[in-house]
């Protein structure tokens, strides 16, 4: 089944948006496979936006990123990569649309509340930088022949 990667950044977690978002992907029918509140260290930040190297905001978004705890996870389900970034909205807040999470809670780009993984190549790499395999559970629900 597939995964992917999110994390509720530390203006989510200031703002006690964890309940909140984590109810939503309950909701749609995703599966929490892995969670846990963590404080990201630099090289581990550094290395999570490493393609973003050369950008002018790079400093900026890890300074940002590693300026309190964040909430990571691991969600499962059926296209969990792709519907996971349309809950989520646009990464600029001005462009996110009412009933996403950017777009009901967020207002400027540098503090835009969640990040998700873009691809299924960076919802494997970004699971593997920041859960190890034995944090990962697999558990079936019953309740699953019911929503999907
Ligand atoms: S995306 O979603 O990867 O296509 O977005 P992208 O525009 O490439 O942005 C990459 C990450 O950088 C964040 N970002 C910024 N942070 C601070 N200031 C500015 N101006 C800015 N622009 C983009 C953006 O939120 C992406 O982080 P994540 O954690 O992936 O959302």
């Amino acid at each position: 089944m597939e995964k992917t990667f999110l994390m509720v950044k530390p203006d989510g977690v200031q703002r006690n948006l964890i309940g909140e978002i984590v109810g939503r992907f309950e909701k749609k029918g995703f599966q929490l496979v892995g969670a846990k509140l963590m404080q990201i260290p630099t090289e581990l930040a550094e290395e999570h936006y490493g393609e973003h190297k050369e950008r002018p905001f790079f400093g900026e978004l890890v300074d940002f990123i590693t300026s309190g705890p964040v909430f990571a996870m691991v969600w499962e389900g059926e296209n969990v990569i792709s519907t996971a970034r349309l809950m989520m909205g646009a990464t600029n807040p001005k462009d996110s649309a009412p009933g996403t999470v950017r777009g009901d809670f967020a207002v400027t780009v540098g503090k835009n509340i969640i990040h998700g993984s873009d691809s299924a190549e960076s919802a494997e790499r970004e699971i593997g930088l920041f859960f190890k395999e034995e944090e990962l559970v697999s558990y079936t629900k019953s309740s699953n022949d019911w929503i999907n």
